[in-house]
């Protein structure tokens, strides 16, 4: 009896300290003179995400249009005092100007397979970013696009073979997943087959899942603790003997070919990058002095990029080539004039698809523009704190390892900026837009830390979507429900329910 008298009492008391210790916590940014929103105890301002009521972009953009005069906004990730940016001025500052400290997105992975691109830190993100840019030159992608157009005309065939009831995000994802296999992985013919492994293991890294969510939720340095691996094991043991065995087999057999896995190789065979002076032509990535330091080009680290490029990459892209299907199919018109465009270029270059026919298809590329905006595979981008920065006009002062939010959907659907903006509007891109703020327009990011893969991955979106409005007529099927709703828990702005689209056969 006594010890359970003495049981419940330590409950208590820690259930009463708890709820103390997490009031005190929501006084984080009150304390620090910062408007703050609607905190609960241990919720923070996270329930309705959590109840998948609304998504994080949408419950920022609600912030944001409650306090359109704050320039900054606290909010609660749960426990954690996170700040919502809300002035595109002080983002410049963020997300350019002064880069250095918001360098990175969470502290870096222990073991070198999980350092990709997304998610290394400082010095070494510094030095891979810069060997890895040359492979998205305008040369290097013109060489990459008859590989890309031929694995188009694959998946043309693949609708062909279903044509009703079509989930178009699905199967724009085993279009990008070949892509990436074909690119980054060596693996040639895999994610388009039926019941394909290589798409399976793909489709599980951001699988809108409550056990995904909780994965966000922990936050890097939460998950570091636990020991949940930022990439997934599983998928390491799938996908890293293969990039090892590609570039084994491209170094011991000479076949060199125009993707990532061989500028992989060529990286590796041009040794160890030393990291040990200021680097003038680096003058962009804004870092400070850099201490010596050496990165060895090693195959786990190779292994560990083509999983980035995977994790970051595919997703994003069968996505946004989703979300634009789904908005040609609501606008026949819109659909018919980038039909239109596509065939005329077409028929001025004798039927050529190329890096540059493609890109004389103006009127698409607004269509992709203006989708970019409406239907962003990210609502939120986020930094990490990586020195102490004091917010300007005010006494804050951001402690290194906090973190601030980028709302890119608040920021997309301004009327300020976007007159009418849940409209699908591609001509507001055709007219001169004389404001330069790079901040205005976030699909991909800006400032040094952008996606790295912008114009390859608008390359391969164009190539495919030009080819799907030169075979096929695509609309809505019934059975979709309007408008979409985005899930909560997703990473990326995946629908909550499915889109479903009809494929009419056209004579190509
Ligand atoms: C439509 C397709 C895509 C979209 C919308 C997209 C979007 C983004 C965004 C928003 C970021 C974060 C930028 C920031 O924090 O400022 C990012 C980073 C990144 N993306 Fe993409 N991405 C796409 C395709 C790809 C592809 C195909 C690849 C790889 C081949 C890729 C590789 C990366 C990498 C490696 C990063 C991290 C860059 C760094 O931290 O230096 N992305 N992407």
């Amino acid at each position: 009896m006594e010890l359970f008298t003495v049981l419940v009492a330590g409950f208590v008391c820690t259930v009463v300290l708890g709820f103390l210790f997490a009031l005190k916590r929501n006084q984080y940014w009150a304390d620090r003179g910062i408007h703050q929103y609607k905190p609960l105890p241990f919720f923070g301002d996270m329930l309705p995400v959590l109840l998948r009521r609304k998504t994080l972009g949408e419950h920022l953009m609600e912030m944001c249009r409650a306090h359109p005069d704050e320039k900054v906004i606290g909010f609660y990730f749960f426990m954690k005092p996170s700040l919502v940016i809300n002035d595109l001025e002080l983002l410049e500052k963020v997300l350019i100007k002064d880069f250095s400290h918001f360098a990175d997105r969470g502290p870096q992975p222990k073991n070198v397979v999980h350092m990709n691109l997304f998610s290394t830190t400082g010095n070494l993100w510094r030095a891979i970013r810069n060997r890895f840019s040359p492979m998205f030159t305008t040369g290097k992608l013109r060489f990459m696009f008859p590989q890309i157009s031929g694995l188009g005309e694959d998946f043309m065939n693949l609708l062909r073979t279903k044509r009703e009831k079509v989930d178009m995000v699905d199967y724009f994802g085993k279009f990008a997943t070949e892509v990436i296999g074909v690119t980054a992985f060596g693996l040639e013919g895999r994610a388009m087959e039926e019941n394909s492994e290589f798409r399976e293991k793909a489709k599980k890294i951001f699988e809108p899942s409550f056990s995904n969510y909780v994965k966000f939720v922990l936050g890097p340095s939460l998950m570091k603790l636990l020991g949940v691996p930022p990439t997934n094991n599983e998928m390491l043991y799938y996908f890293g003997p293969a990039v090892k065995n590609a570039m084994k087999y491209r170094r011991e057999n000479g076949v060199v070919r125009h993707d990532f896995i061989q500028h992989m190789v060529t990286l590796q065979q041009k040794g160890t990058i030393e990291v040990d002076k200021d680097d003038v032509s680096d003058e962009i990535l804004m870092m400070d002095h850099v201490p010596e330091m050496k990165v060895e080009m090693s195959d786990n680290l190779m292994i560990g990029q083509s999983m980035g490029f995977m994790v970051a990459g595919f997703d994003a892209t069968a996505l946004t080539m989703g979300w634009l299907c789904y908005e040609l199919a609501m606008h026949p018109e819109i659909q018919s004039k980038a039909r239109q465009e596509v065939k005329e270029v077409l028929e001025k270059h004798g039927n050529r698809l190329d890096y540059d026919t493609v890109r004389e298809m103006k009127f698409l590329s607004t269509c992709l523009k203006e989708n970019g905006r409406l239907h962003s595979a990210l609502d939120v981008n986020f930094r990490m704190v990586t020195k102490p920065y004091k917010v300007p006009d005010t006494s804050a002062v951001l402690e290194r390892g906090s973190f601030v939010y980028i709302p890119n959907l608040s920021i997309h659907m301004d009327p300020k900026y976007y007159p009418e903006p849940e409209k699908f509007l591609p001509d507001r891109w055709i007219v001169e837009n004389t404001d330069k703020s790079s901040c205005k327009y976030l699909p991909f990011g800006t400032g040094p830390r952008m996606c790295i893969a912008m114009r390859f991955a608008n390359m391969e979106m164009m190539c495919a979507i030009a080819k799907l409005l030169l075979n096929f007529e695509v609309s809505i099927h019934p059975s979709t429900k309007l408008p979409p709703r985005i899930e909560p828990y997703s990473f990326f702005t995946y629908p909550r329910d499915k889109l479903y689209f009809n494929l009419k056969k056209l004579n190509a």
